[in-house]
């Protein structure tokens, strides 16, 4: 609920830098500076990081999904015990995807038809519904702040055919789940809830998506359907075709990208929200992020190397621990080698996107995006 304390959904855009944009989405939760990096916390836990810790790198906003949580411990749970801010100790913002997608990636046996999608958990087999109505309960019971509508994202290369039937689909989806939105008082909770532009490879089909979106009073915007396959490049003209069509007024979520590069093209394209399970994921994989490229710490060449990974970083992982150390971690899979690599590379993206903001504001983003690739180019020595 609102009260005198909390504010309402709303996007205030500052300042513009090119196509690059900087702006600030209020939630009742707090202020989320954008262009921003979401951290994922599917299982409401951002993996092997306190909450605390992922605030203190510069998170404003965590992601949870819907599918993971409706399976286990289940929305209705969640909300008995206050919803999911006090659940997982984040006080801050949440974003809740709708589910569709990773009933595509993780359910077995899915079934979707015009109502929805019917799927076995890949937990313990136990059959579900899912259908954009339930999807926002299920966001609404979790108390997520900025929700999404079910969709449809298909994998590419597809024929244009099944790409226009899933873009449709996802537009009726959109209004349903907007009927649905307004019926949980949404709104009135101060919370927002996005439609999603699918459309997959095909540009007029992505304008059309865009163009009918937009007739719809949504708080914010996705992109979604891309990082499923297609070249970065394919990736980046979508993007050239669908912003100039979306609300210039309103904020545009790139879901599920992306490496440090993709944030920086995306962002000079006019994106201004991303998420993405790399730099947790290749935390925990040995990989680290930093700003000469990325470094595997599972290669022998670290062995000696007493150097930390980046002496400046503000971050003690980055900084406090030598390259020798981290090495010795992974290799004996130590739980401390996916807790320090997480905290790097999540301070990393976010050192990054703080970056882009300080450019933006300064009117010097085309220098920055230049100057950053230029370190990456280098490589780590
Ligand atoms: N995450 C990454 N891509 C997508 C998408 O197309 N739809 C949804 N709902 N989530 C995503």
């Amino acid at each position: 609920m609102t009260n005198q304390t909390q504010k309402p959904f709303s996007f205030k855009l500052l300042k513009t830098d090119g196509l690059a944009r900087r702006g600030e989405i209020t939630t009742p939760h707090g202020t989320v500076r954008t262009p921003t990096f979401m951290p994922v916390g599917t299982q409401a836990t951002v993996k092997a990081m306190y909450p605390g810790q992922v605030r203190e790198t510069g998170a404003d906003v965590v992601l949870g999904n819907t599918y993971h949580l409706m399976l286990r411990p289940t929305a209705e749970r969640v909300d008995r015990l206050g919803g999911l801010h006090t659940f997982m100790n984040w006080p801050h913002t949440i974003l809740t995807d709708s589910g569709g997608f990773q009933v595509m990636s993780l359910a077995q046996l899915r079934k979707l038809d015009e109502d929805g999608v019917r799927f076995q958990s890949h937990i313990d087999g136990q059959k579900y519904h899912l259908t954009p109505e339930r999807s926002v309960e299920i966001q609404g019971l979790l108390g997520s702040d900025i929700q999404m509508q079910l969709d449809e994202c298909i994998k590419l290369p597809s024929p244009e055919e099944e790409v226009q039937r899933a873009m449709e689909l996802s537009l009726r989806w959109a209004e349903r789940s907007r009927v649905q939105f307004e019926k949980m008082g949404g709104p009135a909770k101060g919370q927002g809830l996005y439609g999603i532009v699918q459309g997959g490879d095909v540009p007029h089909l992505r304008v059309r998506s865009a163009e009918e979106l937009a007739k719809m009073p949504f708080e914010g915007y996705s992109v979604g359907g891309l990082a499923v396959g297609e070249p970065q490049d394919v990736m980046l003209k979508m993007l050239e075709v669908t912003t100039p069509v979306m609300p210039a007024d309103k904020p545009r979520y790139l879901m599920g990208v992306g490496t440090p590069d993709d944030l920086l093209e995306s962002v000079a394209r006019g994106i201004d929200q991303f998420d993405c399970v790399m730099p947790t994921r290749a935390g925990r994989h040995g990989l680290a992020y930093t700003r000469f490229g990325k470094v595997n710490l599972k290669n022998a060449r670290h062995m000696d190397d007493p150097r930390p990974l980046d002496a400046e970083s503000a971050c003690p992982a980055a900084s406090s621990y030598s390259r020798a150390y981290l090495h010795h971690l992974v290799r004996a899979n130590e739980a401390l080698a996916a807790m320090l690599l997480t905290w790097n590379n999540l301070a990393y993206y976010q050192f990054l996107m703080q970056g882009m903001r300080d450019a933006i504001d300064e009117g010097r983003f085309e220098y920055f995006r230049l100057k950053t690739k230029a370190d990456w180019a280098k490589g780590d020595i």
